[in-house]
């Protein structure tokens, strides 16, 4: 293996997302009450202990636990160099935890055959390191596709914005100029600075008689390329990462959201509960599902005397990655299934051949949580595979929905 070129495609790809997700210094501090520069460093998992399934947004640290287990050995995200597993596709990555969890599971057999002929050792899994993977599987798609400058740009004439707005020469005279958003890479900026002035530019609207834009499909990200098509030089880039998945958990109640809307069934009744409405999509739908209620919800807001909450720093981009992380969390499986599956899939056969087997695997499982139970299966393969070849049962290949079941049944024993 050409371990040099590797390196190299690899810092390529980190450069990717580091360019995506990190904050560099030097960036411009202008405009940081609108959406700035954070400051807070994002909040590490590994100091918790046993670590509870909870989606860790940053990319980064994903990033690196892909990279120390050579997961990027075998398998390319954006490069197009072909390597011997397959690229893996973030449209492959939609689901919960255990979901994404299956996919590695059930390819475990023939990934092991690979890494025997490429000597590579086969990684073990601490709870917080494959919560961080799988967290990272989970963002791809979150990235969703860049924006079309030149379609930005026929949209901000047919979106009416251009007839109270400047970009460049282009636009209204003596319109408020939206060339101040060209330092921002990340495309929530422009929701978030939308949101910001929304009853006022709605008021606007409504007194020059043109209705509240809506978007659909890429658009927002297509205006988005359109203001930052004229980008300054790279020092002044101002660099907002992803998000912050927790954060935004607090400023669902911080900002009032929780007033109107429930999550899972927990918070106000007046709007769409986001928990079953809001789903792990991409950020481009996110922000245009949200832009294109704001006209609702500003009346709202006006009937019950709420205050307009108002927007600073990353809070939208936490906000919104928050939002995205709903599906992470792997709802309760269906115990009776589960022990249908434990037999059909014949984890029986081994592991309640004997009383003793049987205690032995249902103290393991006592207690156990989704990470933990996955990295009990994920670190145990080996002995599971060499032990299956031997008495000939087949790989028991499982969905998220039957792993979920095994360990309601396993937990309820
Ligand atoms: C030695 C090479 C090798 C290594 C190392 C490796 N894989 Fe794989 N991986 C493969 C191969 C080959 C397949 C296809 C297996 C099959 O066809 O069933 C695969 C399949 C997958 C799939 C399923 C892809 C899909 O679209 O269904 C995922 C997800 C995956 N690997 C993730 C990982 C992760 C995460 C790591 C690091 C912990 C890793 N792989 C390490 C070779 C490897
Ligand atoms: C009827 C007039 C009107 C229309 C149409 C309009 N806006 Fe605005 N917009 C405003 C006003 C007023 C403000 C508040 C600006 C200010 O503080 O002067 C604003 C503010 C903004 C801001 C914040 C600017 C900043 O520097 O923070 C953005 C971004 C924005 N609008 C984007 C758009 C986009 C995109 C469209 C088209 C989809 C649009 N606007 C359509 C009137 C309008
Ligand atoms: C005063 C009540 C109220 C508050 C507070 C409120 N909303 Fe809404 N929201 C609504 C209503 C009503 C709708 C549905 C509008 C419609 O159906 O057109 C809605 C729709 C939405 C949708 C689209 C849901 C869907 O099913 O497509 C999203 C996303 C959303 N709100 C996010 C938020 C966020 C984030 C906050 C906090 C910053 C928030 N809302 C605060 C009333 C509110
Ligand atoms: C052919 C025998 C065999 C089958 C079938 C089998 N396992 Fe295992 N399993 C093992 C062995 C061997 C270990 C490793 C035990 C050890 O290292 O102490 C193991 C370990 C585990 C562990 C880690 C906890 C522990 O006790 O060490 C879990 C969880 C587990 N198996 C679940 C399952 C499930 C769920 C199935 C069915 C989908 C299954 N196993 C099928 C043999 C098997």
């Amino acid at each position: 293996m050409n371990s040099i070129r590797f390196r190299k495609i690899d810092i390529f790809v980190f450069g990717l997302i580091f360019f995506i997700a990190a904050v560099l210094s030097g960036c411009d501090q202008s405009g940081k009450k609108e959406a700035g520069v954070p400051g807070r460093s994002p909040a590490t998992s590994s100091t918790m202990e046993i670590q509870k399934p909870h989606l860790v947004s940053d990319l980064i640290s994903g990033r690196k636990v892909f990279e120390a287990k050579n997961c990027n050995q075998c398998h390319s995200i954006f490069e197009r160099e072909r390597k011997i597993g397959p690229k893996l596709k973030s449209s492959r990555f939609y689901g919960s935890f255990l979901d994404i969890f299956s996919l590695l599971w059930n390819h475990a057999p023939a990934m092991a055959v690979h890494m025997r002929r490429e000597v590579l050792e086969r990684p073990t899994l601490s709870t917080t390191e494959l919560n961080e993977l799988v967290s990272f599987l989970y963002m791809l798609p979150y990235l969703g596709q860049p924006g079309d400058a030149r379609h930005g740009e026929a949209l901000l004439e047919s979106k009416t914005c251009f007839k109270c707005h400047s970009l460049g020469k282009k636009g209204s005279r003596g319109g408020t100029p939206l060339d101040s958003l060209a330092v921002y890479q990340s495309p929530v900026v422009l929701l978030q600075r939308m949101w910001n002035h929304g009853p006022e530019m709605i008021g606007r609207m409504s007194t020059i008689g043109t209705s509240i834009p809506a978007f659909s499909g890429n658009e927002m990200a297509d205006i988005f390329a359109a203001l930052t098509k004229e980008a300054p030089d790279k020092g002044k880039k101002v660099f907002l990462g992803v998000g912050n998945a927790e954060n935004g958990e607090k400023l669902f109640t911080d900002k009032g959201c929780i007033k109107c809307h429930s999550i899972f069934g927990k918070g106000g009744k007046q709007a769409p509960d986001l928990g079953k409405t809001v789903a792990q999509s991409n950020v481009t739908k996110l922000t245009t599902q949200i832009w294109n209620h704001v006209g609702r919800m500003t009346q709202k807001y006006h009937q019950e005397k709420m205050e307009w909450p108002h927007f600073a720093e990353t809070e939208m981009s936490d906000l919104i990655v928050f939002l995205y992380s709903l599906n992470y969390v792997d709802k309760p499986g269906d115990a009776a299934k589960g022990v249908k599956i434990f037999s059909q899939k014949r984890c029986i056969e081994c592991h309640f051949k004997t009383g003793e087997d049987k205690q032995k695997l249902l103290g393991a499982m006592k207690a156990i949580n989704t990470t933990q139970f996955a990295a009990e299966l994920w670190n145990h393969t080996s002995a599971m595979e060499a032990a299956m070849v031997t008495q000939g049962v087949p790989w028991p290949e499982m969905t998220g929905d039957q792993l979920r079941d095994v360990l309601a049944f396993l937990q309820k024993q």
